[in-house]
């Protein structure tokens, strides 16, 4: 059997492009004692992938030149000779960007196929959930009758910070890059209001008119001139997510924003910045709680598929361009 895997073959200056990427085929490895090998059914692409793709002082754990991109993957176990993890079953881990990945075993979830499809655990049942709810319950302190702005709401996480803020009896209010993506998550996922950010000129009036009672809330996946338009509408005691700033993740040089910071002052606002990683004692909980409500029909997230490994590069631009509505995953 062969594998095939993407590498990262040059460090992108500005927006990535295909040429960075190069595909590799090589013969796949028998597990060895204590491991398995997995066959990958969906691959994820993510936001902080761009960031591996640099090498600098403030970028963590840059992906080599040569080096299989990082990813996680939902697959099949192949072939073991690992009795925890047999034959036959699903899983889902950090398989990185290829067809088949050895495994011994260190953060692999086992997967249900009966309690959801796979492919929910690289979105709502999965990471992207996971920083939906924490960064929504714990970092934003979400609670009944709040007003809660999303930006970047109809994406991975966006999606599912709306359906929840709505299960808990929130106001919530979304910020996206098309009117497809509006009617979705106001028609589909139960948003209160959004607006385009494409097609509208002043963020702070858009945000104004939906949001009459001022700001409790803002779950901030993108920032920029979004970020910046939210603060004077803050609340008294308000809370700030930091959860992403993808509008930034491909600037050459950072922009400097209008110096907004003192509404922080007048509001006593709380700005926090966080990782999933930082909950991650608590995830089981958080993941029967998200089980839970999507079992009931109450929580999804649509997702965008394309399908081959050599098409994934492509998959991750086209993300970071804004193509997916949900989740962008790639099918193998
Ligand atoms: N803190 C954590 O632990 C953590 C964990 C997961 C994700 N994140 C962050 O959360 C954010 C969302 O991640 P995701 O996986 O759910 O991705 P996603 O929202 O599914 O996909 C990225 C979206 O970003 C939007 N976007 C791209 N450029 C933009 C710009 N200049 N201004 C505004 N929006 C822009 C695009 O939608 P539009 O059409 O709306 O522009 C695109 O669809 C990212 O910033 C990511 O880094 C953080």
């Amino acid at each position: 059997m062969n594998n095939r895997q993407i590498v990262l073959a040059a460090r992108p200056t500005g927006f990535p492009c295909e040429t960075d990427f190069e595909l590799l085929e090589t013969p796949t490895v028998e597990p060895a004692d204590g491991q398995f090998l997995v066959k990958t059914s969906y691959l994820s692409v993510d936001p902080y992938m761009r960031g591996r793709m640099n090498d600098a002082p403030s970028y963590a754990d840059p992906v080599a030149i040569g080096q299989v991109m990082v990813g996680a993957c939902v697959g099949q176990i192949v072939q073991s000779r690992n009795a925890r993890f047999p034959e036959g079953h699903y899983v889902s881990g950090m398989f990185g960007w290829q067809e088949y990945a050895l495994s011994e075993g260190e953060g692999v979830r086992r997967l249900d196929p009966d309690a959801a499809p796979i492919s929910t655990a690289l979105h709502v049942l999965g990471m992207p959930g996971l920083t939906a709810y924490f960064g929504l319950l714990d970092i934003g302190q979400a609670e009944a009758g709040d007003t809660v702005v999303v930006s970047g709401a109809a994406g991975a996480v966006g999606s599912v910070v709306g359906q929840l803020a709505k299960l808990i009896g929130c106001r919530v209010v979304g910020v996206a890059g098309s009117d497809e993506k509006i009617r979705h998550i106001v028609t589909d996922l139960g948003y209160d209001a959004g607006f385009n950010y494409k097609t509208t000129d002043s963020y702070y009036a858009a945000l104004k008119e939906r949001c009459p009672n001022g700001i409790d809330v803002y779950f901030d996946n993108v920032g920029g001139p979004i970020t910046d338009a939210v603060f004077p509408l803050l609340n008294q005691s308000a809370h700030v997510a930091i959860c992403g700033q993808i509008s930034q993740y491909n600037a050459v040089e950072v922009s400097q924003g209008p110096r907004l910071l003192w509404h922080l002052i007048v509001k006593r606002a709380t700005v926090r910045g966080f990782l999933v990683l930082d909950f991650a004692e608590h995830y089981r909980k958080a993941l029967s709680q998200l089980t839970r409500w999507y079992r009931e029909g109450k929580l999804n997230c649509r997702e965008r598929v394309t399908d081959g490994i050599e098409n994934a590069p492509r998959a991750f631009i086209e993300m970071m361009q804004g193509a997916n509505i949900g989740k962008q995953l790639v099918k193998i």
